[in-house]
């Protein structure tokens, strides 16, 4: 099979002409500044990637008692518009495009960052274990966000949005995946709530649906990443599929630029019928971003069957900042090791 596929452009709206089929994953990196202000050396490890059809940014905090997380950059102040500018600069001089990946963390966020405030979520329902890399910090028992919270909340996303546009991003992606705020939201182990924003598929959705809507406003390209089979700091119940189903369909009928898969490893699962790229595919008509351990040549074949629009690429990125310049060569790949995280290349 050629990978030829892969180099073809791709349309993601009006002014938004994808140069290729490969996209940067969003990889957080905690690489950021104390002040969660992105650095130079940011700005240079993105702009090596630029060749990329589409970089999605690390996610990037809306607001400050969202992090759980060192190191993770925000773009709530002026200090971080003026760091990401930096950024989507030297993206855009090397003919790259850049989309801020938007993302609070809602029960995996951690008072040690938030200046002592108690972590928000759908509901009062903690996830074991300690923060990744800083085993010192155990998660503990969320808050559940009330009616003025979630108001607050969705105005973030919009500032956030709204400072993505100044900062020179080419458009935001909803971080609505991997366990994180969103997604606690659209899964009944995290979503105990019986008013309008729990208890079933459309509440459950009312604040993804709400937050599109509001972003819309701010900026004009908006994609979502969703994790339908839950994976990462949430459980899977039966019940969740019927939220995705009915939250694809809305997707359907909003301006979304596309749809984009949250997992590591995009296998079939019986209860989506297929892999998570495929059942999204189903479900949702317009543009599709698959993602988890695809390889160039798996990827091409995705193309090929019509699985998905679009490839992104994670890990292989963080050892290859030249990945698409291999690929099209078909020049050996480093293989990806954990111990690269340490450094920004
Ligand atoms: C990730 N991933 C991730 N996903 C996301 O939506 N926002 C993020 O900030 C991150 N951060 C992140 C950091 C690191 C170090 C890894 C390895 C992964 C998930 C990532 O985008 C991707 O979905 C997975 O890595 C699977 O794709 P690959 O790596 O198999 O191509």
């Amino acid at each position: 099979m050629s990978k030829e596929l892969l180099f073809t452009p791709k349309d993601l709206g009006t002014g938004l002409k994808l140069n290729n089929r490969v996209v940067m994953a969003p990889l957080t990196r905690c690489m950021a500044d104390d002040a969660l202000v992105p650095t130079d050396l940011m700005a240079s490890y993105y702009a090596r990637r630029a060749d990329t059809g589409l970089i999605i940014s690390e996610a990037t905090l809306i607001s400050a008692n969202g992090q759980g997380y060192p190191n993770t950059p925000g773009l709530f102040n002026e200090a971080q518009v003026t760091g990401w500018r930096r950024v989507t600069n030297r993206v855009h001089q090397a003919q790259g495009k850049i989309f801020a990946q938007l993302w609070h963390t809602g029960r995996v966020a951690h008072r040690h960052f938030t200046d002592g405030e108690q972590p928000i979520a759908p509901s009062p329902i903690g996830v074991e274990g300690h923060v990744p890399r800083m085993r010192e910090l155990t998660y503990e028992q969320p808050r559940q966000a009330t009616q003025d919270d979630i108001q607050t909340l969705i105005a973030h996303y919009a500032k956030a949005a709204a400072n993505a546009k100044r900062a020179g991003f080419d458009g935001v992606e909803i971080h609505a995946a991997n366990g994180y705020l969103v997604d606690q939201f659209l899964h009944y182990a995290s979503n105990q709530r019986d008013d309008q924003w729990g208890g079933s598929p459309e509440n459950m959705s009312r604040l993804l649906l709400k937050v599109i809507e509001a972003v819309n406003q701010e900026i004009p390209h908006v994609g979502v990443r969703l994790s339908p089979a839950a994976y990462f700091n949430m459980e899977h119940d039966p019940r969740d599929v019927a939220v995705f189903d009915y939250l694809l369909e809305q997707l359907n009928h909003q301006e979304v630029a596309y749809v984009h898969t949250g997992i590591f490893n995009d296998v079939p699962h019986d209860y989506l019928g297929g892999t998570v790229t495929q059942y999204l595919r189903r479900h949702y008509k317009g543009t599709v971003i698959a993602s988890g351990s695809y390889s160039a040549q798996s990827g091409a074949e995705a193309l090929e069957r019509g699985d998905a629009d679009l490839i992104a690429i994670g890990r292989p990125l963080i050892a290859n900042p030249d990945y698409v310049e291999k690929v099209r060569n078909d020049t050996a790949l480093i293989p990806y090791d954990q111990s690269m995280l340490t450094e920004l290349v």
